[in-house]
């Protein structure tokens, strides 16, 4: 699926970003769980998160109608968008809802960060059960 970036120019990448991957085989193909990135205001952190090769799961391409790209925001909500109501109803449908759960494609940098984004394991699983 074609992933949809956000649409305005971004500025340069000073916001650091540090994902935290349960699964980091099934999202990079390697060990790593901790990834330390730059972004920059205005990108969105799915695809920021695809940009750097964490491949989290985007099944509608990044237009909030699906639950796949959700992840937990550990530090920075206050940096990044507050979630619409679109939002707010669809990661309702994702497994594992706590407080700071997000759906990455929503998410807009605002802040200077840090940010800190844990992506659970289950993401990718979840959509690879779904028969077609
Ligand atoms: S990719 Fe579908 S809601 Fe984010």
């Amino acid at each position: 699926m074609h992933l949809r970036h956000s649409d305005h120019e971004h500025g340069p990448k000073e916001v650091p970003v540090r994902f935290i991957l349960e699964d980091p085989q099934d999202l990079t193909g390697t060990d790593k769980v901790e990834w330390e990135v730059m972004a920059a205001k205005g990108e969105h952190l799915l695809e920021v998160a695809v940009e750097n090769g964490i491949n989290i799961e985007h099944a509608c391409g990044a237009v909030c109608a699906c639950s796949t790209c959700h992840v937990y925001v550990e530090q920075g909500m206050d940096e990044v968008s507050e979630p619409t109501e679109a939002e707010e109803d669809r990661v309702e449908e994702a497994p594992g809802l706590q407080m700071n759960s997000r759906l990455s494609c929503q998410c807009e940098i605002e802040g200077k960060g840090p940010i800190v984004v844990r992506v659970p394991a289950w993401n990718r699983n979840a959509v690879k059960e779904v028969p077609h």
